[in-house]
């Protein structure tokens, strides 16, 4: 049987690619518009940095890591998300030392073994920000207005931006006591996994879609009633900057975000459209993460969305750009000649940025012309025997079906002045 790819991953082939290219472009203007810069991090690291970043209780630590051993007996792991490795790359070449705020912005490759579903994939990508060295409530505004403000541009609708705060270690700690308190006695109506949460994770409850669950935690203490003074001041200067931005968004005290790193704000971006796995965005600030890893004590803050998920909103809502022809002039040329001075031709034209194509097929005229309607160019450029000696090309314009006759010198000159006027 022919070899397939691995389950939960894709081909992005021609005709897909185009809608990846449209948003990653969108993305990088975006951000630079805000004044991000990129940042590659490798696509494995030491197994380590994700059970110390994102943390072992999580279950992206407990069982959808892609960890290896490798020749050198070392435990690596496939990136499951980036925030931890920019962290590592912020203390290993020590961006702390340059000027401060550093805005770092990512698109690519994430891998977690999870079950695989509409949505939901063992290789995805995420493009993501992160913000390190700056703990003003602006900074979160500031966040989650870029992602606003991107799905904005996008053109997409019927968003939910919901935000709450984590609080700080005191804060959650308080918050875990109570909430343990009050799930005591209803611990056995729990599904297995919130009955495993209890005692490791029980903050996680609260956001757990079984229905029972969701039953059993109604009145449950929500991180509302328990922020410090430092963390609930903190959470009312970002919604006060949001609500003045524009940013519509719903406060919901029962977001507790799966990465173990978060203090203070968390917040995620939903969109029902797009089936069961409705988050396109999760984020939050980490202001403890870069002294886990062994840096000077730095706070944090970023989101990383789906990519796969974005397109799924834009395809749904018919919001994708219309495909457009690749090529903006075919040569038709026939005889070994006239191939060879058109070949020459082509190639000066794509010197000066025009794409252009020819047969590489060796099909009749008739076909090669065919061809090129079908394409969708704008122009042929028709090139036989009889031209050559003449010492002229003729242009076909495909779509008002005119044609002109231009001397082979000039030819340059006039089809890019034709490509600059439709450009
Ligand atoms: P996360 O919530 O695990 O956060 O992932 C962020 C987004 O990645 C999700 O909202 C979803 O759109 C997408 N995503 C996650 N898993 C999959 C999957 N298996 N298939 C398709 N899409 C997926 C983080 O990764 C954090 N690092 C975000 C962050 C950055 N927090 C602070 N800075």
């Amino acid at each position: 049987m022919a070899i397939q790819r691995p389950k939960g991953t894709q081909d992005l082939l021609p005709g897909t690619i185009e809608q990846w290219q449209y948003l990653e472009e969108t993305i990088r203007s975006v951000c630079r518009e805000y004044g991000y810069e990129e940042i590659r991090t490798p696509m494995f690291e030491a197994t380590e940095l994700f059970q110390r970043g994102v943390g072992q209780t999580t279950d992206i630590v407990k069982k959808e890591m892609y960890t290896f051993q490798d020749k050198g007996d070392r435990s690596m792991t496939l990136r499951p998300e980036m925030t931890a490795s920019v962290c590592r790359a912020y203390v290993e070449d020590k961006l702390y030392g340059q000027p401060q705020p550093m805005k770092l912005y990512y698109i690519g490759p994430m891998f977690r073994y999870e079950r695989p579903q509409s949505g939901r994939f063992r290789q995805f990508h995420q493009f993501g920000i992160e913000v390190l060295g700056a703990d003003q409530p602006i900074v979160d505004a500031e966040v989650i207005s870029l992602v606003w403000n991107l799905y904005k541009r996008l053109g997409l609708i019927g968003l939910e931006v919901h935000v709450n705060s984590v609080g700080c270690p005191i804060c959650r700690a308080r918050h875990r006591e109570q909430l343990q308190e009050f799930l005591a006695a209803r611990k056995s109506k729990l599904c297995n996994d919130c009955q495993e949460r209890f005692e490791r994770n029980p903050l996680r409850i609260l956001d757990c879609k079984n229905p029972s669950c969701q039953e059993e935690t109604v009145g449950a203490p929500t991180t509302k009633d328990t922020l410090c003074e430092d963390c609930s001041t903190h959470f009312e200067k970002v919604l006060a900057i949001l609500g003045r931005a524009g940013v519509v968004y719903r406060v919901n005290p029962r977001l507790v975000r799966g990465l173990d790193y978060y203090t203070k704000t968390a917040f995620e971006v939903m969109v029902e459209e797009i089936g069961a796995q409705s988050a396109i965005c999760g984020g939050g600030r980490y202001d403890k993460l870069v002294e886990e890893i062994g840096g000077p004590p730095t706070p944090g803050i970023g989101f990383a969305m789906g990519i796969e998920r974005v397109l799924a909103a834009l395809q749904v809502q018919h919001k994708l750009p219309e495909e457009k022809p690749k090529l903006f002039a075919m040569l038709i040329a026939w005889g070994e000649q006239a191939q060879i001075e058109g070949f020459a031709l082509l190639s000066a034209l794509r010197s000066q940025g025009m794409p252009v194509g020819m047969d590489l097929l060796g099909r009749s005229l008739k076909n090669q012309l065919k061809s090129a309607n079908r394409q969708g160019v704008r122009y042929a450029l028709i090139l036989g025997e009889e031209e050559l000696a003449r010492k002229v090309l003729v242009i076909r314009d495909l779509t008002l079906g005119e044609q002109m006759e231009v001397s082979l010198v000039d030819a340059v000159e006039e089809i890019n002045k034709k490509y600059q006027r439709g450009v």
